[in-house]
């Protein structure tokens, strides 16, 4: 039985390492204090697709992380998910970039407490925010490769605080490596979705509008619809970091992405074909579109081992499936 460590363990990531770890039948201690305007939910109040509290090893802490690694020490953990973070959808990181700059805080607060505590591995989520935002305009984007971040020479313009948050995490998980020992891997997932994610992200938004609109001849998505996205199903990318997490131990980072950009037009209108109707679909210029193309080269995860499995359409028809009942 292994001993793991899961931060903001109740948001939609942690929820779905939390199930698995439990049903492997190993230890978990989640912590999250349940943080307004996260997609946190607290397991008390039963969690969407899973329910942790029958498990005799779930140890749940509602507190904030920082106030965690103060009280707690233990230095047995076999791995440590460190997820809790400020996220939120577009409009929380564009117009809410100071709030999301508690990052930076809570993952320093990480890195101390990881040297004083020395986790036996630790899984560091970044993002695909951390990449330069120059490589993803509508004139010259292409598919992000780990190596376009290099901290020895390069590592060009984030997305907005959240994606400069995320950049510094993976600085500090190479600084822990190189000057502790600290082991750690890096991941970057592209736009993880799933049936159970909060309503602030745009898969499960556009999935229930498609439902909410059925038959209507024009429905609407943000910004100028045209932007694009990398999707990839939130069991993909637990998948993905169960495959690879013990391939690497020096913070280098690894994408977790399907290499596919599908636009917001595509994807609306891939679900209301789904929903059995075919409308013109239409920007919203008073929303957030965030950066044109962000899409995740894929050929280091596959040279690890490790490839999606679920397409977006199969994605997209069990999400349906799951808010119509
Ligand atoms: N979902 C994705 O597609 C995606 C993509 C890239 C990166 N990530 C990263 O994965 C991690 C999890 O994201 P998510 O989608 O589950 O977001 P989420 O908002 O659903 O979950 C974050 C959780 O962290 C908790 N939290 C925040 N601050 C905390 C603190 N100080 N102490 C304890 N708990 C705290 C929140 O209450 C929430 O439950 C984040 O680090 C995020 O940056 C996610």
């Amino acid at each position: 039985m292994k001993k793991i460590l899961i931060t903001g363990a109740a948001g939609f990531v942690g929820r779905h390492f939390t199930k698995h770890f439990l049903e492997a039948g190993d230890e978990v201690h989640a912590v999250d204090s349940i943080v307004p305007l996260t997609g946190g939910i607290d397991p008390e109040k039963g969690w969407p697709l899973f329910d942790p509290r029958g498990f005799k090893h779930f140890h749940y802490y509602r507190e904030d992380c920082r106030q965690y690694f103060l009280k707690t020490k233990d230095t047995d953990f076999d791995y440590t998910i460190h997820l809790a973070a400020m996220v939120g959808g577009r409009e929380m990181i564009e117009r809410n970039p100071l709030a999301v700059a508690e990052d930076l805080a809570i993952d320093a607060d990480y890195w101390r407490w990881a040297k004083e505590t020395r986790p036996r591995k630790t899984i560091c989520f970044s993002s695909s925010a951390a990449y330069p935002i120059k490589f993803q305009r509508e004139k010259g984007y292409r598919l992000l490769t780990e190596d376009l971040i290099d901290f020895a020479d390069d590592i060009g313009m984030p997305d907005m605080s959240y994606g400069w948050a995320k950049l510094t995490h993976e600085y500090l998980a190479r600084l822990a490596w190189q000057h502790h020992g600290i082991k750690s891997v890096v991941y970057r997932p592209f736009s993880g979705y799933g049936e159970d994610q909060d309503d602030t992200y745009p898969f499960p938004s556009i999935c229930k509008r498609v439902l909410a609109n059925q038959g209507a001849r024009t429905l609407t998505v943000w910004g100028t619809g045209e932007q694009m996205r990398d999707f990839i199903h939130i069991s993909d990318c637990v998948a993905g970091v169960l495959k690879t997490m013990d391939q690497i131990d020096d913070a280098r980072a690894v994408n977790l992405s399907t290499g596919i950009f599908t636009s917001f037009k595509e994807f609306a209108k891939l679900a209301a074909r789904l929903a059995g109707y075919n409308p013109e679909v239409v920007g919203m210029s008073d929303k957030p579109a965030g950066v044109f193309a962000r899409g995740g080269d894929t050929t280091f995860q596959r040279k690890l081992g490790f490839q999606h499995k679920i397409a977006f359409e199969s994605g997209i028809k069990r999400a349906l499936g799951y808010y119509q009942r």
